[in-house]
């Protein structure tokens, strides 16, 4: 029996050896004049910044879904520069507008007018709710989140932030305190007002089922729901209302709760469908502000909906934006209701950067783009077709692949190492996985925080080809994993012996 495993297992390897194709692609390709692969790598070596793989990427050139290495081989980018490139790389459409924009007028500051601002903040308030009409323009996603705190914090006079463990919002002194993952927050005194709630994580939390969320495929299983009444939902919610009884202070008062629509760092885990609109009715029943963190959800990624909060049929009172509002180009936003903004009147503020006449073309360029190519509508068609194929691979890898959901374009598949514990994934063999995947062609990003959820978010521009290449690719790479490990552990069970 032992030995006809490994049989099987060397012939499965050796099929591993033979790549499949990459899906075809018309750019031609280009050739690599840079700085020595080693030497910038010896250069790259920064404390506290790893790059992703083993053997580290050097890429010099992008299109489309494309991604080009120094040595002419090309990858089919899932990740898009962390969920940032969401049109494509180098889009013919912004390459002009840049270029077009630059020759004419590159920066004014918030001291003059330029007619560009206009064009682009009223665009982008047709994508918002009316009463959303007050946009202000920052260069990043952490900087739009401290303006949202501190908006916040103005308008309701109360200090007290309430953010979900296992969100991400920023790298930032305060949004690093926001944020509920200790393995991105660095041992320094936290900024104050800051709480943590439970995260309402129907996979590996307390409660919920594959019912709850609002994604098109489900695990096997039932959900503990009664009735109508999702109870993950009303478990969840009960602990955050119990914040307000042990954690914050005797004035029951509140200036903000943000959460992301789907949170990406954590490894894009899905609340149960009602617990937002419970917490939104809650929180803003007690006075606080709702902020709806889009950085990641945002622009057209989850399908059915231009923005991730619409999902849950609530109403935010801030929206922040970053990562594909700009395609890679630096920018963010933070749009809220004229009355809330009225209270940054209180002091004198100055962006020197912040929409300048360069980034509110390229996200004027970019709104367009969503709109002439049908990015959104591609990102539900593609997405969806994704997700069922990887719920098959899900049913077919029950020991590894622990969970797949996400909606649209903002996948996650959960590794796993025991399927009752849901224990995840050793690191090491994450990495092993993660780094065969990339040499198979595909690039993947990896999230939660053990590392072990890898994340599809590709530019939006992918077809169903590119789904399926990646499919072939993560089947073969969890066939050697798991194939490795029966013969890992044949090896031991023979040496013991
Ligand atoms: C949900 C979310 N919010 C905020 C940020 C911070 O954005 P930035 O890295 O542009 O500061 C990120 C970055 O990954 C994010 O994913």
């Amino acid at each position: 029996m032992s030995l006809k495993r490994i049989n099987i297992n060397q012939s499965q390897l050796r099929r591993f050896s033979s790549l499949p194709d990459l899906p075809a692609c018309k750019y031609p390709t280009p050739i690599y004049k840079g700085a020595d692969y080693e030497f910038i790598r010896a250069s790259r070596e920064i404390p506290s910044e790893r790059p992703a793989y083993k053997k580290p990427l050097l890429i010099h050139e992008g299109h489309g879904q494309w991604l080009w290495d120094h040595t002419g081989r090309r990858y089919l980018d899932m990740f898009a520069g962390i969920v940032t490139v969401g049109v494509g790389h180098s889009h013919p459409k912004i390459v002009e507008t840049v270029s077009k924009q630059i020759s004419k007028l590159g920066l004014t500051t918030v001291h003059y007018m330029h007619p560009k601002y206009y064009d682009y903040v009223n665009k982008l308030k047709k994508k918002m709710p009316d009463k959303l009409d007050v946009v202000y323009l920052v260069n990043s996603g952490s900087e739009a989140n401290e303006l949202a705190f501190l908006i916040a914090r103005l308008y309701t006079g109360a200090q007290e932030i309430i953010s979900l463990q296992n969100g991400y919002h920023g790298g930032t002194y305060v949004t690093q305190t926001a944020t509920g993952m200790s393995i991105a927050k660095y041992p320094v005194p936290f900024a104050p007002g800051f709480h943590h709630v439970m995260n309402p994580d129907v996979y590996k939390g307390l409660w919920g089922g594959p019912q709850c969320r609002d994604c098109p495929i489900s695990r096997p299983g039932n959900c503990q729901c009664i009735g109508n009444e999702c109870m993950a939902a009303e478990n969840y919610f009960s602990q955050l209302k119990n914040t307000f009884n042990h954690e914050l202070s005797s004035s029951g008062k509140i200036a903000a709760f943000i959460s992301e629509s789907i949170q990406g760092v954590g490894g894009v885990v899905q609340y149960p469908r009602t617990y937002l609109k419970k917490v939104y009715e809650f929180v803003k029943s007690k006075g606080g502000l709702c902020i709806a963190d889009e950085v990641q959800a945002g622009f057209g990624r989850t399908g059915d909906h231009f923005w991730g909060f619409e999902g849950h049929g609530i109403m935010p009172d801030i929206v922040t934006m970053a990562k594909s509002i700009g395609n890679g180009f630096p920018l963010g936003a933070v749009v809220t209701t004229k009355e809330i903004a009225e209270s940054l009147n209180k002091a004198m503020r100055v962006n020197t950067f912040g929409g300048n006449p360069l980034a509110c073309a390229v996200g004027e360029t970019v709104l367009d783009i969503i709109q002439e190519e049908r990015l959104q509508e591609n990102s539900k068609v593609v997405g969806t077709h994704l997700l069922h194929r990887l719920s098959t691979l899900m049913l077919d890898h029950p020991t590894i692949v622990g969970d797949v959901r996400g909606k649209g374009l903002m996948i996650g598949i959960e590794l796993i190492s025991n399927a009752t514990t849901r224990e995840p994934m050793p690191s090491t063999q994450v990495l092993d996985l993660f780094e065969d995947i990339k040499d198979m062609g595909v690039l993947v990003g990896k999230g939660g925080v053990h590392g072990n959820v890898l994340r599809i978010k590709p530019p939006m521009c992918i077809t169903k080809e590119d789904a399926d290449f990646t499919i072939e690719v993560l089947t073969r790479s969890l066939e050697k994993h798991r194939d490795q490990n029966i013969v890992n552990k044949e090896s031991v069970f023979f040496g013991g012996v």
